[in-house]
This record gives C-alpha cells, structure tokens and sequence, in this order.
C-alpha cells in the first residue's frame, strides 16, 4: 500500500479502543463469577484472540449492540482445553492469561501462537509463577509453545528484572489466589491498568514507592468496564498531524493515564502544542481518565528520551524516532533494550526501515540516535508483520517528500483496522 505525500491533515478522529484495557477487560470479567458489560472493546486480530481465548476456558462472550457481556467462570474454575490456546500475535494475552492458570492446582494448559510470538520471551513470566509454586515448560526454557502446570501459589516479593506491565500483570493475577500477600516492585513506573481495574474488582492494592502489593480474594466484583481510545494507536495521527504542514487533528476519548502519555509529554518538549487534559501522576485512582487531544504541525527540536521515560512510551519510541528524522538537532531514545522483545526487533526494525526511506539513523545497544535532516525522501518499508512498523511506514509516506509503499500494512489490524481509513479522511480535502 502506497502513502503519498500529503497536504493539510485536518478533522476528528475517534481514538479506537484501548488495547491493552480490552485484553485485561476480557481477562479480568472471564475470571469474575458475575456477569460483566465491556463498553467500547477493541474489535481486532489481537483482542478476538483474547476473546477465543476465554470462550474456550469456559467463559460465555456475548456480543450485544453497544457491549460485550462474559459470564465467566470465577477465578477458580477454569476449564481445561483440548490442544493449545491460541493467543495468535498477542504478546500481552500470552504474558498475562499464564498467572490466571498458574493458581489452578491440577490444571495443565498449553499455550502457543503465530511465528512472532513463537520469538518472544516467556521465561519473565515463567520465573516468578515458579517461584509461586506453579512450573512451566517452555520450548528451550522460553519460547512457546509452553505448558503451564497450576498449583495452589504462594505470594512472593518480586523485583522486575526488566520494565514490563505485562509481567507485572502476570504476577498480579497470580496473586489473587495466593495463600500471602504478592508484592511487585519496578524501578520505574509502567502502565497500571491491571492495577486500577483489580481496586474497581474490590481486590486489596496497595501502592507505594514503585511497589504495589495485593492479598488473595475469593471473587471479583465488577460488573461494567468502559475501554477507553488507546493513546498509543491515536499517536499515528498526531504524529503524522505534527509532521505534515498546516495540519491541525483533533483525537476525541483518548485515555490519558498518566503511565501511558509518555509519548505527548516528549512531543511538547520537542516543541510540538498538545492541548487535552492529561492525567497527573496517580497511583490511587481505579479510572481511567478520557480527554480529546489536538495537535498541529509545528518545527521540532531533538531530544533525549531517558531509561526511566522508556515504559511510559514503549509502543510509540518508533514515533520518536520518524519525529527526530524531522526535528532539529540530535534526537536518542536510551534505555530501551526492552524493543528488542516486540512483535519484531524494533531497534532494528526502525532503523532498518527508517534508513531505507533516507533517515540518518544509528542503532545503539539500548536504542537509537537519530541525526534530524528536517524531512524524509521516501522509499518502501516492510512492516516484517510488526503492527507498529508498518503504522510508522504510512505516516512516514505522508510527511515524506516521494512517499512511502508499505509491504505488510495488513499488520495494522492486529491493533487498528481502520488505520488507513481514519488516515484517508484526515487527508482527504
Ligand atoms: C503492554 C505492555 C507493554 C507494551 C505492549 C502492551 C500491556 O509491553 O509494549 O504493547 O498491555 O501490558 P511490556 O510490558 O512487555 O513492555
């Protein structure tokens, strides 16, 4: 698919669904004994496997006009399931459904996917549930396809080795059962949707100090999830509204967690107006906060993003580095091995397919350096099947000087399907 050069973006755009609040919503009202309403979840590769993955552990999902209802199964009783589960692309569901099925003493699952997540690392996940008392047996000790053997856990203290909400998570949810209390600690904050959903769950939480600690329960309470728009989808468009002259967007219903808007707060250093009302940091509210956010084209400088900025930012440090192709100056993003890790290798993949459309563009051993030219030539980007990559080679078309073809733009659904259309209607005159 080609992305041409394009004129003025202007207009609204409806934020789609929060991707990482859907996989938790489905999760989390698949383990609750009452029934739950999800408003507004993320229709897409990603989350329908999430769906799949709860109706074949016993979990009703029906589809209604204006929400999904699951009758799930309560925490303790999940089905068992005749082959493996198929979590397809989906880095976070295979992260976290393993510390729901962890806690279920005698039950053995297999857990497997596409030939991406077949390259993503389990063992983070596998360390601490053993540590809890469950086992795992991963292909080479850390790839799927995986078994996970449950077992009554025990609470542990865990420090994260590496940045990882999706870890974390995993550890939550096995803690929801344990026998003592579960503490997980980060050295820097990460995305804390798991945490305010389990407080709107009625589960203990307590956070503090970069710690946050639960104590088991026997149920979940919720009984409604509103998805709020994923800021990280959203960011394409602004991006691409900062990059392109005369361009003024609007992204109505974003959510605005403080742990999520890494990415804006870069972009109002690098010079760029955001207007929305963005969340302070919080670790005591169980909302999560909606704002529309506007940007408009402007001149950029470099910057530096810092370790402790990276989990704040992660999905959308390949923005950054399209923006430093742009701003003046030198941009580096530091700390950020953790990219290595995603649906492909994205410090190769970014500066592999940000050289190819003319960028001054070096890898690091934790990121990337980027020499801003104040634009891009153009040229052709293999997506590799990464959603993102192939999301930056579209917006790199339109604020290029020749255009970008985009091999693999299918990639895109994995996250947002409508992607190329949202795109086509802010362009279109
Ligand atoms: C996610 C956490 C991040 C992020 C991913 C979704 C989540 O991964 O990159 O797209 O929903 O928890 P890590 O926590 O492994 O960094």
């Amino acid at each position: 698919m080609r992305f041409e050069p394009a004129g003025p973006l202007r207009g609204e755009l409806i934020a789609p669904p929060d991707k990482s609040i859907s996989h938790r919503a489905a999760l989390l009202a698949a383990m609750s004994g009452e029934p739950v309403a999800i408003h507004n979840y993320l229709d897409s590769a990603d989350t329908n496997a999430t769906l799949r993955a709860v109706r074949s552990l016993g979990a009703v999902v029906e589809s209604r006009p204006d929400e999904l209802l699951v009758r799930g199964t309560g925490l303790r009783n999940p089905a068992e399931v005749t082959g493996a589960i198929d979590v397809g692309n989906a880095g976070t569901l295979m992260r976290l459904l393993p510390g729901w099925l962890a806690a279920q003493p005698g039950g053995v699952w297999r857990i497997d996917g596409d030939d991406s997540i077949r390259r993503r690392p389990v063992d983070r996940i596998a360390e601490p549930l053993e540590r809890m008392g469950a086992r795992i047996e991963a292909r080479e000790e850390r790839f799927a396809p995986f078994t996970i053997a449950g077992a009554a856990l025990r609470g542990i203290d865990y420090e994260l080795p590496v940045a990882s909400a999706q870890v974390k998570s995993c550890v939550l949810l096995a803690g929801l059962t344990a026998d003592e209390r579960t503490t997980v600690r980060e050295h820097a904050p990460s995305r804390d949707h798991t945490e305010r959903l389990l407080l709107r769950a009625g589960v203990p939480v307590s956070r503090a100090g970069g710690a946050v600690s639960i104590t088991g329960v026997d149920e979940l309470e919720l009984d409604e999830i509103r998805v709020p728009g994923d800021v990280s989808s959203a960011a394409f468009a602004l991006a691409a509204a900062v990059l392109v002259r005369r361009s003024r967007v609007t992204v109505r219903g974003a959510g605005v967690n403080w742990t999520r808007t890494g990415f804006l707060r870069v972009l109002g250093r690098m010079g760029a107006e955001v207007e929305g009302e963005l969340e302070a940091p919080n670790t005591e509210s169980d909302l999560e906060p909606v704002s529309d956010i506007t940007v408009r084209a402007g001149a950029l400088r470099g910057t530096v993003v810092e370790p402790t900025e990276v989990p704040l930012a992660i999905d959308e440090l390949p923005l950054i580095a399209l923006l430093g192709c742009f701003a003046e100056g030198r941009t580096e993003v530091r700390g950020a091995e953790e990219l290595r890790f995603k649906e492909s290798d994205r410090i190769a993949s970014v500066v592999e397919g940000l050289r190819g459309l003319g960028a001054e563009i070096e890898a690091t051993s934790e990121g990337f350096v980027v020499s801003g030219t104040g634009g891009l030539r153009g040229g052709r980007l293999e997506s590799r099947g990464d959603h993102r990559l192939a999301m930056l080679g579209a917006i790199a078309g339109l604020a290029s000087r020749e255009g970008v073809e985009v091999l693999g733009m299918e990639a895109a659904a994995v996250s947002y399907p409508g992607f190329s259309d949202d795109l086509a209607r802010l362009t279109a005159r």
